[in-house]
C-alpha cells in the first residue's frame, strides 16, 4: 500500500493524466472531419484503423507518455507497451488507453470518444489494479467523466486548444440514478445466446432502448438515467468483442465508483485476470439490480 507522501503524489499524477487528456480533446475533435477514410492498418485486435484512430492515438501517446509519473502508455491501436520513461511499479503508472472508441460512428456523425484507465501495475493485469479511469465524450459538446480517489466527476471541455482549454465541473458527484430507465445491447440479436436473448426480452419490456454504436456513449446515457449497458458473449464469440484493458475495465471502474455494477456474465469484470493485452470480455454494466438479475440469467 503506497504511503501517505506517494499517495498524494499518485494524486498529482492521475490529476496530471486527466489533464493532459483534457487538453488533446479539441485538437482529436478538430481532425474528425478530415480523418473519416480507412488508414489501410489494422489493429492488434484485427480491425480496420481509420485515420483518426492513428491519430488520435499519437497525439494522447505523445501528451501521456509525457507526464511524470507515467511509466508507459497501453494503446488498443499498439501490440505492445510503449516505454514512457518510468519503471512501472509502487511509483509510475501505466496508462491505457482506446483512443478513438466506436470510431465506426464516425462515418454516420454519432457520437464517439477516447476511454483512459490508469493502471498502478504493468499491464496486463487485472482491473483491480486500476486507480482511476475516465472517458471523454465526443458530443453535440465535448465531456469527460473522471472517475478516482474522489469519486466521479463530468466536466465540460471547452476550448479550441490554442490557448489552452476551458474546463468546468458540470456534475461533481455522479451517481447512478436508483431508477433505472434506458438500456442498450449490442452485437446482432440472432448471435444472442438464448440465456441473454431471455434477459434481453424481460428488459426490453421495462426500459427504453437507447443503442448508438459506441461504448462510451451508451455508457454515459446508463450513468445519466440508470439501466443497463451490455456487449454481450456472442453464439461466434464468446468473449464478446470489446477489450478488457482499454474498455471493460475502465469503465467497470468508473460504474463501480458510481454506485453501480460491472461483470462478465458470471462474476466482477475487474477479477478478470488476462493473457495478453488484448483480450476480449463480454461486458454487463449498470444499476446493481439489473446486473444481480443477468447474472442470475445466465447462471
Ligand atoms: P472501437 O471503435 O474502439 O473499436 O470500439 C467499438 C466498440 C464499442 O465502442 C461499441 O460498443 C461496439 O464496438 C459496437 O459494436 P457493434 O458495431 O458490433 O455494435
Ligand atoms: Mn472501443
Ligand atoms: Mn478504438
Amino acid at each position: 500500500m503506497a504511503d501517505a507522501d506517494s499517495a498524494s503524489e499518485e494524486d498529482t499524477t492521475v490529476e496530471a493524466v486527466f489533464d493532459a487528456v483534457a487538453e488533446t480533446a479539441p485538437a482529436i475533435r478538430a481532425a474528425l472531419p478530415g480523418r473519416r477514410v480507412e488508414s489501410g492498418a489494422e489493429n492488434p485486435s484485427g480491425e480496420t484503423a481509420l485515420a483518426a484512430d492513428v491519430y488520435a492515438d499519437e497525439l494522447l501517446a505523445e501528451a501521456l507518455a509525457a507526464v511524470d509519473g507515467v511509466g508507459s502508455y497501453v494503446s488498443e491501436e499498439r501490440e505492445a507497451a510503449v516505454d514512457a520513461g518510468g519503471a512501472v511499479d509502487e511509483d509510475a503508472y501505466a496508462v491505457a488507453v482506446d483512443p478513438l472508441d466506436g470510431s465506426s460512428n464516425l462515418r454516420s456523425n454519432n457520437a464517439m470518444g477516447t476511454v483512459v484507465g490508469v493502471y498502478d501495475a504493468p499491464l496486463p493485469t487485472t482491473g483491480r489494479d486500476l486507480v482511476a479511469a475516465g472517458y471523454v465524450l465526443y458530443g453535440p459538446i465535448t465531456t469527460m467523466v473522471v472517475a478516482d480517489a474522489d469519486g466521479v466527476r463530468e466536466e465540460v471541455i471547452e476550448g479550441d486548444g490554442e490557448g489552452g482549454v476551458d474546463r468546468s465541473v458540470t456534475e461533481p458527484d455522479l451517481t447512478l440514478p436508483d431508477d433505472p430507465v434506458v438500456y442498450g445491447f449490442g452485437g446482432r440479436v440472432p448471435d444472442w445466446p438464448a440465456d441473454f436473448t431471455a434477459y434481453a426480452r424481460e428488459i426490453e419490456r421495462e426500459l427504453k432502448l437507447r443503442y448508438g454504436g459506441a461504448m462510451v456513449g451508451d455508457v454515459n446515457q446508463v450513468l445519466t438515467y440508470g439501466g443497463v449497458f451490455a456487449y454481450p458473449a456472442l453464439v461466434d464469440a464468446p468473449d464478446g468483442k470489446l477489450r478488457l484493458s482499454f474498455e471493460a475495465n475502465p469503465i467497470a471502474y468508473i460504474v463501480e465508483r458510481a454506485g453501480g455494477r460491472a461483470s462478465d456474465g458470471a462474476s466482477p469484470i475487474r477479477d478478470v485476470d488476462p493473457d495478453g493485452l488484448h483480450d476480449r470480455v463480454p461486458l454487463y454494466v449498470g444499476n446493481a439490480e439489473l446486473i444481480e438479475r443477468l447474472e442470475a440469467a445466465l447462471a
